[in-house]
Protein backbone atom coordinates (compact mmCIF):
# COMPACT_ATOMS: atom_id res chain seq x y z
CA UNK A 1 0.00 0.00 0.00
CA UNK A 2 1.19 3.29 -1.30
CA UNK A 3 0.43 6.35 0.92
CA UNK A 4 0.32 9.97 -0.25
CA UNK A 5 3.44 11.93 1.75
CA UNK A 6 2.53 15.23 2.48
CA UNK A 7 4.40 17.91 0.39
CA UNK A 8 5.44 20.13 3.66
CA UNK A 9 7.05 18.73 6.48
CA UNK A 10 8.07 21.88 7.52
CA UNK A 11 5.39 22.60 9.97
CA UNK A 12 5.78 19.58 12.66
CA UNK A 13 8.59 20.26 14.99
CA UNK A 14 9.56 16.56 15.71
CA UNK A 15 10.58 15.07 19.05
CA UNK A 16 14.11 13.75 20.04
CA UNK A 17 14.98 13.80 16.54
CA UNK A 18 17.35 15.64 13.89
CA UNK A 19 14.63 17.51 12.64
CA UNK A 20 16.54 18.65 9.30
CA UNK A 21 17.91 15.49 7.89
CA UNK A 22 14.36 13.81 8.64
CA UNK A 23 13.06 16.71 6.50
CA UNK A 24 15.75 15.63 3.65
CA UNK A 25 15.10 11.91 3.91
CA UNK A 26 11.87 11.09 5.92
CA UNK A 27 10.92 7.36 6.91
CA UNK A 28 6.88 7.38 7.31
CA UNK A 29 5.06 5.17 8.54
CA UNK A 30 2.04 4.30 6.97
CA UNK A 31 0.04 1.19 9.07
CA UNK A 32 0.75 -1.54 11.25
CA UNK A 33 -0.09 -5.10 11.32
CA UNK A 34 1.23 -8.17 14.00
CA UNK A 35 5.16 -7.88 13.90
CA UNK A 36 5.51 -5.33 10.93
CA UNK A 37 4.83 -1.71 9.82
CA UNK A 38 4.08 -0.52 6.54
CA UNK A 39 6.20 2.58 4.81
CA UNK A 40 4.77 5.06 3.18
CA UNK A 41 6.46 3.88 -0.16
CA UNK A 42 5.14 0.26 0.64
CA UNK A 43 7.79 -1.89 2.19
CA UNK A 44 7.84 -3.93 5.25
CA UNK A 45 9.79 -3.36 8.12
CA UNK A 46 9.80 -5.92 10.74
CA UNK A 47 9.12 -4.09 14.31
CA UNK A 48 12.32 -4.41 16.58
CA UNK A 49 11.52 -1.72 18.99
CA UNK A 50 7.72 -2.52 19.70
CA UNK A 51 7.31 0.94 18.05
CA UNK A 52 9.35 2.65 21.10
CA UNK A 53 9.02 0.30 23.96
CA UNK A 54 5.45 0.08 23.90
CA UNK A 55 3.36 -2.11 21.63
CA UNK A 56 3.96 -5.64 23.63
CA UNK A 57 1.12 -7.03 22.23
CA UNK A 58 1.87 -6.20 18.73
CA UNK A 59 0.15 -4.05 15.80
CA UNK A 60 -3.21 -3.48 15.25
CA UNK A 61 -5.04 -6.03 17.78
CA UNK A 62 -8.51 -6.54 16.96
CA UNK A 63 -9.83 -6.67 20.40
CA UNK A 64 -8.09 -2.84 21.33
CA UNK A 65 -9.46 -1.48 18.33
CA UNK A 66 -12.97 -2.63 18.59
CA UNK A 67 -12.81 -1.54 22.52
CA UNK A 68 -12.24 1.78 21.57
CA UNK A 69 -14.26 2.27 19.18
CA UNK A 70 -17.29 0.75 21.30
CA UNK A 71 -15.86 3.16 24.21
CA UNK A 72 -16.13 6.39 21.92
CA UNK A 73 -19.28 5.41 20.79
CA UNK A 74 -20.34 4.62 24.99
CA UNK A 75 -18.72 7.51 26.76
CA UNK A 76 -16.29 9.89 24.68
CA UNK A 77 -15.10 11.22 28.01
CA UNK A 78 -16.23 11.69 31.50
CA UNK A 79 -14.43 13.86 33.88
CA UNK A 80 -11.60 12.14 36.24
CA UNK A 81 -12.02 15.12 39.47
CA UNK A 82 -15.06 14.81 41.50
CA UNK A 83 -16.90 12.65 39.54
CA UNK A 84 -15.75 8.70 37.70
CA UNK A 85 -16.72 6.27 35.65
CA UNK A 86 -17.34 2.10 36.18
CA UNK A 87 -14.16 1.22 33.90
CA UNK A 88 -11.72 3.62 35.64
CA UNK A 89 -12.51 1.45 38.92
CA UNK A 90 -12.60 -1.85 37.56
CA UNK A 91 -9.06 -1.07 35.37
CA UNK A 92 -7.85 -0.16 38.85
CA UNK A 93 -8.75 -3.22 40.51
CA UNK A 94 -7.37 -5.09 37.69
CA UNK A 95 -4.12 -3.62 37.63
CA UNK A 96 -3.80 -3.59 41.54
CA UNK A 97 -4.53 -7.20 41.54
CA UNK A 98 -0.67 -8.12 39.03
CA UNK A 99 1.16 -6.09 41.30
CA UNK A 100 2.78 -7.66 44.81
CA UNK A 101 1.54 -6.63 48.08
CA UNK A 102 1.35 -4.08 49.54
CA UNK A 103 1.00 -2.09 46.10
CA UNK A 104 -2.38 -1.73 45.75
CA UNK A 105 -3.49 1.87 44.47
CA UNK A 106 -2.75 3.32 41.00
CA UNK A 107 -3.18 6.96 40.03
CA UNK A 108 -3.87 7.17 36.16
CA UNK A 109 -1.73 9.88 34.36
CA UNK A 110 -1.30 9.64 30.18
CA UNK A 111 1.98 9.30 29.54
CA UNK A 112 5.70 7.81 31.58
CA UNK A 113 6.51 11.53 32.18
CA UNK A 114 3.59 12.73 34.02
CA UNK A 115 3.77 9.12 35.96
CA UNK A 116 7.00 10.41 37.03
CA UNK A 117 6.54 13.61 37.54
CA UNK A 118 2.96 12.34 40.05
CA UNK A 119 5.00 9.75 41.81
CA UNK A 120 7.86 12.34 42.81
CA UNK A 121 5.07 14.61 44.27
CA UNK A 122 3.21 12.01 45.91
CA UNK A 123 6.59 11.16 47.59
CA UNK A 124 7.31 14.57 48.66
CA UNK A 125 3.69 15.14 49.80
CA UNK A 126 3.33 11.76 51.58
CA UNK A 127 6.04 13.12 53.80
CA UNK A 128 4.85 15.81 55.08
CA UNK A 129 1.10 14.19 55.17
CA UNK A 130 3.07 12.21 57.94
CA UNK A 131 4.90 14.74 59.69
CA UNK A 132 7.98 14.14 57.87
CA UNK A 133 7.81 17.36 56.27
CA UNK A 134 11.88 17.75 55.91
CA UNK A 135 12.22 14.52 53.62
CA UNK A 136 11.58 16.55 50.46
CA UNK A 137 15.39 15.61 48.48
CA UNK A 138 14.94 13.30 45.59
CA UNK A 139 17.63 10.52 44.46
CA UNK A 140 18.05 9.81 40.79
CA UNK A 141 21.21 7.88 38.81
CA UNK A 142 23.16 8.82 36.33
CA UNK A 143 22.23 7.40 32.74
CA UNK A 144 18.62 7.11 34.43
CA UNK A 145 15.51 7.81 31.89
CA UNK A 146 12.56 9.28 33.55
CA UNK A 147 10.90 11.09 30.66
CA UNK A 148 10.87 14.88 29.76
CA UNK A 149 9.23 16.70 32.67
CA UNK A 150 11.38 19.23 35.07
CA UNK A 151 11.04 16.67 37.79
CA UNK A 152 11.81 13.58 35.36
CA UNK A 153 15.24 15.30 33.73
CA UNK A 154 16.64 16.23 37.15
CA UNK A 155 16.12 12.97 38.96
CA UNK A 156 17.44 11.51 35.07
CA UNK A 157 20.90 11.31 34.50
CA UNK A 158 20.95 12.37 30.72
CA UNK A 159 23.63 15.33 30.20
CA UNK A 160 21.76 16.36 26.89
CA UNK A 161 18.43 16.02 28.52
CA UNK A 162 19.46 18.34 31.49
CA UNK A 163 22.00 20.85 30.00
CA UNK A 164 19.93 23.21 28.44
CA UNK A 165 16.85 23.95 30.62
CA UNK A 166 17.94 25.49 33.21
CA UNK A 167 18.56 25.39 37.14
CA UNK A 168 15.70 22.22 36.66
CA UNK A 169 14.70 20.84 40.26
CA UNK A 170 16.43 21.93 43.39
CA UNK A 171 17.30 19.26 46.08
CA UNK A 172 18.41 16.41 43.86
CA UNK A 173 21.50 14.04 43.92
CA UNK A 174 22.48 11.42 41.96
CA UNK A 175 24.09 7.77 42.28
CA UNK A 176 26.38 6.34 39.63
CA UNK A 177 25.22 4.30 37.16
CA UNK A 178 25.70 0.70 37.15
CA UNK A 179 27.10 0.11 33.38
CA UNK A 180 30.48 -1.57 34.10
CA UNK A 181 31.31 -2.90 30.24
CA UNK A 182 34.93 -3.62 31.82
CA UNK A 183 33.80 -6.37 34.70
CA UNK A 184 30.47 -7.37 32.44
CA UNK A 185 31.03 -7.23 28.94
CA UNK A 186 28.81 -9.77 27.25
CA UNK A 187 26.62 -10.95 30.29
CA UNK A 188 23.76 -12.90 29.79
CA UNK A 189 20.86 -11.63 32.17
CA UNK A 190 21.90 -9.70 35.56
CA UNK A 191 25.94 -9.26 35.55
CA UNK A 192 28.24 -10.67 37.87
CA UNK A 193 29.73 -7.23 39.14
CA UNK A 194 28.52 -3.96 40.85
CA UNK A 195 26.04 -4.89 43.68
CA UNK A 196 28.39 -2.06 45.52
CA UNK A 197 26.86 0.57 43.42
CA UNK A 198 24.22 0.69 45.76
CA UNK A 199 26.15 1.54 48.73
CA UNK A 200 27.22 5.26 46.77
CA UNK A 201 23.42 5.71 47.53
CA UNK A 202 24.63 5.14 51.86
CA UNK A 203 27.26 7.66 50.94
CA UNK A 204 24.54 10.15 49.85
CA UNK A 205 21.91 9.23 52.48
CA UNK A 206 25.04 10.65 54.92
CA UNK A 207 25.89 13.81 52.96
CA UNK A 208 22.35 14.80 53.42
CA UNK A 209 20.87 12.96 56.42
CA UNK A 210 17.68 11.04 55.83
CA UNK A 211 15.77 13.17 57.32
CA UNK A 212 15.86 15.63 54.75
CA UNK A 213 15.36 12.70 51.46
CA UNK A 214 11.82 11.72 50.11
CA UNK A 215 12.83 9.18 47.69
CA UNK A 216 15.29 7.47 45.67
CA UNK A 217 13.81 6.47 41.63
CA UNK A 218 15.46 4.33 39.47
CA UNK A 219 14.56 2.42 36.36
CA UNK A 220 14.98 -1.20 37.59
CA UNK A 221 16.67 -2.06 33.94
CA UNK A 222 17.75 1.01 32.44
CA UNK A 223 16.33 0.73 28.82
CA UNK A 224 16.58 4.20 26.99
CA UNK A 225 20.07 4.62 27.86
CA UNK A 226 21.21 1.37 26.00
CA UNK A 227 19.61 -1.73 28.38
CA UNK A 228 21.48 -1.16 31.59
CA UNK A 229 20.47 -4.52 33.40
CA UNK A 230 21.14 -3.94 36.93
CA UNK A 231 23.93 -6.56 38.79
CA UNK A 232 23.05 -9.31 41.00
CA UNK A 233 22.23 -8.09 44.12
CA UNK A 234 22.24 -4.85 43.54
CA UNK A 235 18.33 -3.58 43.50
CA UNK A 236 17.97 -5.88 46.55
CA UNK A 237 20.40 -3.39 48.55
CA UNK A 238 18.78 -0.29 47.25
CA UNK A 239 15.55 -1.54 48.64
CA UNK A 240 17.55 -2.30 52.28
CA UNK A 241 19.16 0.74 52.42
CA UNK A 242 16.07 2.33 51.60
CA UNK A 243 13.79 0.80 54.13
CA UNK A 244 16.89 1.09 56.53
CA UNK A 245 16.45 5.21 56.55
CA UNK A 246 12.95 5.17 56.06
CA UNK A 247 13.14 6.70 52.06
CA UNK A 248 10.46 5.74 49.51
CA UNK A 249 12.00 3.70 46.42
CA UNK A 250 10.25 4.29 42.87
CA UNK A 251 10.69 1.63 40.57
CA UNK A 252 10.55 3.24 37.01
CA UNK A 253 8.76 0.52 34.73
CA UNK A 254 7.71 2.69 32.22
CA UNK A 255 9.62 0.06 29.95
CA UNK A 256 10.10 -2.83 32.14
CA UNK A 257 6.25 -3.03 33.11
CA UNK A 258 3.64 -5.64 31.18
CA UNK A 259 6.36 -8.06 30.07
CA UNK A 260 9.20 -7.03 28.56
CA UNK A 261 11.40 -8.66 31.25
CA UNK A 262 9.42 -12.01 30.65
CA UNK A 263 7.17 -11.55 34.08
CA UNK A 264 4.69 -9.03 34.49
CA UNK A 265 6.70 -6.52 35.46
CA UNK A 266 10.40 -6.25 37.10
CA UNK A 267 9.26 -6.70 40.62
CA UNK A 268 8.48 -9.80 39.91
CA UNK A 269 11.38 -10.59 38.15
CA UNK A 270 13.84 -9.30 40.38
CA UNK A 271 11.66 -9.95 43.60
CA UNK A 272 11.83 -6.21 45.29
CA UNK A 273 9.10 -4.21 45.77
CA UNK A 274 9.55 -1.11 46.01
CA UNK A 275 7.15 1.50 47.52
CA UNK A 276 5.85 3.34 44.30
CA UNK A 277 6.05 1.94 40.50
CA UNK A 278 5.54 4.01 37.04
CA UNK A 279 4.13 2.46 34.06
CA UNK A 280 2.90 4.35 31.34
CA UNK A 281 3.48 2.84 27.47
CA UNK A 282 2.40 -0.88 27.49
CA UNK A 283 -0.39 -0.51 29.86
CA UNK A 284 -2.65 0.35 26.46
CA UNK A 285 -0.45 -1.34 24.16
CA UNK A 286 0.54 1.84 23.09
CA UNK A 287 -2.91 2.75 21.40
CA UNK A 288 -3.96 4.86 23.33
CA UNK A 289 -1.76 7.61 25.92
CA UNK A 290 -2.10 6.47 28.99
CA UNK A 291 0.10 5.78 32.66
CA UNK A 292 -0.15 5.02 36.09
CA UNK A 293 1.71 5.20 39.40
CA UNK A 294 1.19 2.21 41.74
CA UNK A 295 1.54 3.16 45.57
CA UNK A 296 0.99 1.61 48.90
CA UNK A 297 -1.51 1.62 50.85
CA UNK A 298 0.77 2.70 53.39
CA UNK A 299 1.03 6.10 51.24
CA UNK A 300 -2.53 6.48 50.00
CA UNK A 301 -3.68 5.98 53.34
CA UNK A 302 -1.34 8.87 54.99
CA UNK A 303 -3.16 11.27 52.46
CA UNK A 304 -6.87 9.77 53.97
CA UNK A 305 -7.53 11.91 56.74
CA UNK A 306 -8.76 15.40 57.86
CA UNK A 307 -12.49 16.64 56.57
CA UNK A 308 -13.69 13.69 54.03
CA UNK A 309 -15.29 16.68 52.34
CA UNK A 310 -11.46 18.21 51.50
CA UNK A 311 -9.44 16.92 48.63
CA UNK A 312 -6.61 14.63 49.70
CA UNK A 313 -4.08 15.45 47.05
CA UNK A 314 -4.12 18.20 44.75
CA UNK A 315 -2.85 16.80 41.29
CA UNK A 316 -4.60 14.99 38.41
CA UNK A 317 -4.93 15.32 34.54
CA UNK A 318 -8.07 16.02 32.10
CA UNK A 319 -7.17 13.09 30.94
CA UNK A 320 -6.64 10.88 33.90
CA UNK A 321 -8.26 7.77 33.80
CA UNK A 322 -9.81 8.20 30.07
CA UNK A 323 -12.62 6.14 29.35
CA UNK A 324 -11.29 5.60 25.97
CA UNK A 325 -7.80 4.83 27.54
CA UNK A 326 -9.31 2.60 30.75
CA UNK A 327 -11.10 0.81 27.48
CA UNK A 328 -7.92 0.34 25.63
CA UNK A 329 -5.82 -1.00 28.81
CA UNK A 330 -8.63 -3.80 29.53
CA UNK A 331 -8.49 -5.23 26.11
CA UNK A 332 -4.69 -5.14 25.87
CA UNK A 333 -4.74 -6.81 29.93
CA UNK A 334 -7.07 -9.45 28.09
CA UNK A 335 -4.75 -10.22 25.09
CA UNK A 336 -1.82 -10.03 27.59
CA UNK A 337 -3.96 -13.08 29.35
CA UNK A 338 -5.17 -15.17 26.49
CA UNK A 339 -1.78 -15.23 24.83
CA UNK A 340 0.31 -15.43 28.02
CA UNK A 341 2.11 -12.43 26.72
CA UNK A 342 3.25 -11.29 30.17
CA UNK A 343 5.22 -14.56 31.25
CA UNK A 344 7.12 -15.22 27.62
CA UNK A 345 10.46 -15.00 29.81
CA UNK A 346 10.99 -18.81 30.15
CA UNK A 347 9.60 -19.91 26.31
CA UNK A 348 11.46 -16.87 24.31
CA UNK A 349 13.75 -15.28 26.46
CA UNK A 350 16.60 -17.82 26.33
CA UNK A 351 16.34 -17.98 21.96
CA UNK A 352 16.47 -14.23 21.80
CA UNK A 353 19.24 -14.53 23.97
CA UNK A 354 21.43 -17.14 22.63
CA UNK A 355 20.17 -15.13 19.03
CA UNK A 356 21.54 -11.95 20.12
CA UNK A 357 24.80 -13.21 21.68
CA UNK A 358 26.14 -14.79 18.17
CA UNK A 359 26.99 -11.66 17.02
CA UNK A 360 29.77 -11.07 19.35
CA UNK A 361 33.01 -10.57 17.45
CA UNK A 362 31.42 -9.20 14.57
CA UNK A 363 32.62 -5.63 13.84
CA UNK A 364 32.58 -2.56 16.39
CA UNK A 365 30.74 -5.10 18.89
CA UNK A 366 31.84 -4.20 22.39
CA UNK A 367 29.64 -5.17 24.15
CA UNK A 368 25.91 -7.91 23.62
CA UNK A 369 23.88 -8.14 26.99
CA UNK A 370 20.34 -8.92 27.19
CA UNK A 371 17.55 -9.50 29.76
CA UNK A 372 14.11 -10.71 28.91
CA UNK A 373 12.71 -9.74 25.73
CA UNK A 374 15.21 -6.45 25.74
CA UNK A 375 18.56 -6.54 24.45
CA UNK A 376 21.73 -4.13 23.51
CA UNK A 377 24.54 -4.18 21.25
CA UNK A 378 27.52 -1.58 22.56
CA UNK A 379 29.39 -0.49 19.00
CA UNK A 380 32.76 1.03 19.50
CA UNK A 381 31.81 4.93 19.19
CA UNK A 382 33.66 6.33 15.63
CA UNK A 383 36.73 8.28 17.44
CA UNK A 384 35.28 12.36 18.06
CA UNK A 385 31.99 11.39 16.35
CA UNK A 386 29.63 9.57 18.87
CA UNK A 387 26.32 8.14 17.96
CA UNK A 388 26.78 8.25 14.25
CA UNK A 389 27.96 4.90 13.55
CA UNK A 390 24.82 3.75 15.65
CA UNK A 391 22.36 5.58 13.66
CA UNK A 392 24.23 5.08 10.62
CA UNK A 393 23.26 1.04 11.45
CA UNK A 394 19.69 2.26 12.36
CA UNK A 395 19.71 3.53 8.94
CA UNK A 396 21.17 0.55 7.18
CA UNK A 397 18.65 -1.46 8.53
CA UNK A 398 15.72 0.49 8.05
CA UNK A 399 16.77 0.19 4.29
CA UNK A 400 16.81 -3.59 5.16
CA UNK A 401 13.68 -4.32 6.71
CA UNK A 402 13.89 -3.50 10.43
CA UNK A 403 13.17 -0.88 12.32
CA UNK A 404 15.24 -0.72 15.31
CA UNK A 405 16.13 1.81 18.42
CA UNK A 406 19.26 3.32 18.40
CA UNK A 407 20.71 5.20 21.63
CA UNK A 408 24.50 7.10 21.61
CA UNK A 409 26.41 4.10 20.15
CA UNK A 410 24.21 0.95 21.23
CA UNK A 411 21.55 -0.65 19.49
CA UNK A 412 18.34 -1.50 21.58
CA UNK A 413 15.94 -4.03 20.33
CA UNK A 414 12.49 -4.82 22.49
CA UNK A 415 10.50 -6.43 20.00
CA UNK A 416 6.59 -6.99 20.66
CA UNK A 417 6.08 -10.14 22.66
CA UNK A 418 4.82 -11.91 20.12
CA UNK A 419 7.76 -12.44 18.50
CA UNK A 420 8.26 -15.45 16.63
CA UNK A 421 11.84 -17.43 16.65
CA UNK A 422 12.39 -16.69 12.75
CA UNK A 423 11.33 -13.20 13.48
CA UNK A 424 14.77 -13.15 15.90
CA UNK A 425 16.55 -15.15 13.67
CA UNK A 426 15.55 -12.27 10.59
CA UNK A 427 16.50 -9.65 13.04
CA UNK A 428 19.50 -10.71 13.92
CA UNK A 429 20.54 -11.90 10.55
CA UNK A 430 19.71 -8.46 9.37
CA UNK A 431 21.92 -6.47 12.53
CA UNK A 432 24.72 -9.48 11.14
CA UNK A 433 24.70 -7.71 7.49
CA UNK A 434 24.25 -3.96 8.53
CA UNK A 435 27.45 -4.75 10.66
CA UNK A 436 29.71 -6.02 8.74
CA UNK A 437 28.91 -3.58 5.81
CA UNK A 438 29.19 -0.32 8.75
CA UNK A 439 32.30 1.94 8.82
C1 LIG B 1 11.77 4.60 32.30
C2 LIG B 1 11.00 5.65 31.57
N1 LIG B 1 10.37 6.59 32.28
C3 LIG B 1 9.64 7.55 31.68
C4 LIG B 1 9.54 7.60 30.31
C5 LIG B 1 8.75 8.70 29.68
O1 LIG B 1 7.62 8.20 29.10
P1 LIG B 1 6.78 9.13 28.08
O2 LIG B 1 7.62 9.27 26.86
O3 LIG B 1 5.52 8.33 27.88
O4 LIG B 1 6.53 10.41 28.75
C6 LIG B 1 10.17 6.63 29.55
C7 LIG B 1 10.08 6.65 28.08
O5 LIG B 1 10.76 5.95 27.37
C8 LIG B 1 10.94 5.64 30.19
O6 LIG B 1 11.60 4.72 29.50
Amino acid sequence: MNVPVPNNLEAFWMPFTANRQFKKAPRLLASASGMYYTTADGRKLLDAAAGLWCVNAGHGRREIVEAVAAQIGELDYAPAFQMGHPKAFELAARLTSMMPKPLDHVFFTNSGSESVETALKIAVAYQRARGKGTKTRLIGRERGYHGVNFGGISVGGIPTNRKFFGSLLTGVDHMRHTHDIERNAYSRGQPEYGVEFADELERIIYLHDASNIAAVIVEPMSGSTGVLVPPKGYLERLREICTKHDILLIFDEVITGFGRLGTPFAVDYFGVVPDMVTTAKGITNGVIPMGGVFCSSEIYDAFMTGPEHAIELFHGYTYSAHPVACAASMATLDIYANEGLLNRGPELAKYFEDALHSLKGLPHVIDIRNIGLVGAIELRPIEGEPTKRAFAAFLSAYEKGVMMRTTGDIIALSPPLIVSKEQIDFLVSVIADVLKTLS
